[in-house]
């Protein structure tokens, strides 16, 4: 029996990554999913290779940036299924690799639009569905790095930490009619959004990010996706308000550096 038959399921940022990954997961455990992205001729291509492996799925143009696209995400996913069971909030951008004073007003705004208000959005067109239904799951993409510092990501860090604060508060709110909200912080994936990052940095950072895992190794989207998986079943049905953190240990090491014993 598929983990996720019969459900309805909107995510974020799928074209690519890890959003590609839950979408793609989301199918095959037998959800209706619908995929939105900027990215129209990847997010479109992977709807259609869905399809044809005999999944359920749909493309819709949203930019999260955009609450008339949200808006059109999600009913399109109502119109499509008749119910909203599941909403990924995973859309997301990196913006650091500076100190804070280094940033312009016009980076911050941004950061805040794409990673914060966008799960505000995402929310606020999901929840009155979910409520009629009296049942839902929301999942929130938060970040290792609303756990832990990292030189040069103040503002990112910022988003990712109001992302948890804000999916304990739902979490909080919406309980009693039975929908769980919860977030995930993984680590460092190997994504296109990192790949990106390796290659405007370069240098040794694919290692020292390896280093910065006990696992010794940075994460694949497909590990991410295996938890959004789990929080959005049936499985974790007694599971709201937490932070699921996929990050090969990052979070519970310390900054050692044995060179310098
Ligand atoms: N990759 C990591 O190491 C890592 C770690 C922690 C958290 N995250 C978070 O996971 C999420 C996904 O990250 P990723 O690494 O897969 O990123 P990615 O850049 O590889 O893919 C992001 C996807 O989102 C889409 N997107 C970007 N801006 C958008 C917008 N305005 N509206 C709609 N879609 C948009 C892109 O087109 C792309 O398909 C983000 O929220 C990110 O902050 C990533």
């Amino acid at each position: 029996m598929s983990r996720l038959s019969g459900k309805s399921a909107v995510v974020t940022g799928a074209a690519e990554g890890i959003g590609n990954a839950i979408a793609s997961a989301m199918a095959r455990e037998g959800a209706h999913v619908f995929l939105g992205d900027i990215a129209d001729a990847r997010g479109a291509q992977l709807a259609a290779d869905l399809r044809a492996a005999g999944h359920r799925a749909d493309y819709v143009h949203c930019d999260v940036a955009r609450e008339a696209d949200i808006a059109g995400l999600i009913a399109a996913a109502v119109a499509g299924t008749g119910r909203l069971d599941i909403l990924v909030n995973n859309a997301g951008i990196a913006i650091g690799g500076m100190p804070v004073h280094a940033m312009s007003d016009a980076q911050w705004h941004r950061l805040i639009e794409v990673n914060l208000t966008s799960v505000f959005r995402g929310c606020k067109q999901a929840l009155p569905h979910m409520i009629g239904q009296k049942s839902g799951s929301i999942i929130n993409m938060a970040s290792a790095q609303g756990h832990i510092g990292l030189d040069g990501w103040t503002a990112y860090a910022g988003t990712k930490g109001a992302v948890m604060a804000m999916t304990r508060q739902m979490a909080v709110e919406f309980g009693p009619l039975n929908i769980r909200v919860n977030s995930i912080s993984p680590g460092t994936i190997n994504t296109p959004m990192n790949s990106a990052l390796l290659q405007e940095i370069g240098g040794n950072l694919l290692q020292a990010w390896v280093k910065m895992h006990p696992l010794g190794r940075i994460g694949e989207p497909h590990e991410v996706a295996e938890a959004a998986v789990y929080l959005a079943s049936d499985a974790a049905a007694f599971t709201t308000g937490i932070d699921l953190r996929v990050d090969g240990g990052l979070t519970a090491a310390p900054r050692y550096v044995p060179e310098l014993l």
